[in-house]
């Protein structure tokens, strides 16, 4: 069985798909479905589209149209504690839509009638990506990019959490927001906009779910300028040096 990779940013996937072998891309609801193999795995890759619908209904396709035992979703998120920098990794324990919120009906964030606010990432994925972020961030980061962009994006030391991440149809981008956020989910590391959403998809299918992301700003009023230039020029490096090791040490785990 494959594994499945979702990324939120077109230059990861397309950083995936540079180091595939035997691709065959398969379009499917306007989404490009890349299957093939990486480090001896059958893997499928797509971008997941931005949001928490356009998340789930690639996930959907995913899960209902090819045999995938488990799915791994990568891609960017803002940090919203003083102590996640820029450059840092964070391994999602589990994860939230922190935009949810039917009360009085249901508590806040909980999705009506599941019992479920946090969605619980596979503990054996997690654990894995973690071991392999840590041995990234000192040393492999310096194989993969240039002495000056590790300057100009200050990543001499990145560090790897692991905590609550939070997802919501929203990008974050002022200090106001984070306290909002963080006021309510005190444990949330970073905010994205599509994790919890395939969590969800993924707790429905029965199938394990991983979910990483790389800090590419602040979630502050900088938020949308370091987003971008981040993705850009960084992003494809930390895929590069992270996703090919975590598919071998999964297929054979
Ligand atoms: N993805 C990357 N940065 C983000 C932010 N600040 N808010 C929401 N999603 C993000």
């Amino acid at each position: 069985m494959a594994i499945g990779l979702m990324g939120a940013f077109p230059q990861e996937v397309e950083a995936i798909r540079y180091l595939m072998e035997n691709r065959e891309d398969i379009e499917l609801a306007g989404r490009t479905f890349s299957y093939g193999r990486l480090a001896g795995q059958e893997i499928v890759v797509v971008f997941s589209k931005w949001g928490k619908v356009n998340a789930a209904t690639t996930a959907t396709l995913l899960l209902s149209r090819f045999d995938v035992a488990k799915v791994i979703f990568t891609g960017v998120a803002g940090g919203l504690q003083s102590y996640v920098n820029v450059g840092d990794i964070i391994i999602a324990r589990d994860c939230v839509q922190h935009d949810m919120n039917a009360e009085p009906l249901f508590p806040e964030f909980e999705i009506p009638m599941s019992g479920i606010s946090h969605f619980k990432t596979c503990a054996h994925l997690s654990e894995t990506a973690f071991g392999i972020a840590t041995h990234f961030v000192s040393e492999g980061i310096h194989e993969e990019l240039a002495v000056d962009l590790i300057e100009e994006f200050a990543l001499q030391q990145p560090k790897v959490h692991i905590g609550t991440v939070v997802t919501g149809d929203q990008f974050v981008s002022s200090a106001q927001h984070v306290d909002r956020l963080t006021t309510k989910l005190k444990e949330s590391l970073a905010a994205e906009m599509e994790g919890a959403a395939v969590a969800q998809v993924c707790h429905e299918f029965g199938i394990p779910f991983g979910l990483w992301r790389i800090v590419s700003d602040k979630a502050d009023h900088t938020a949308d300028i370091d987003f971008t230039k981040f993705a850009e020029h960084i992003c494809p490096a930390y895929i590069r040096g992270i996703v090919p090791v975590l598919i071998n040490q999964l297929s054979r785990s």
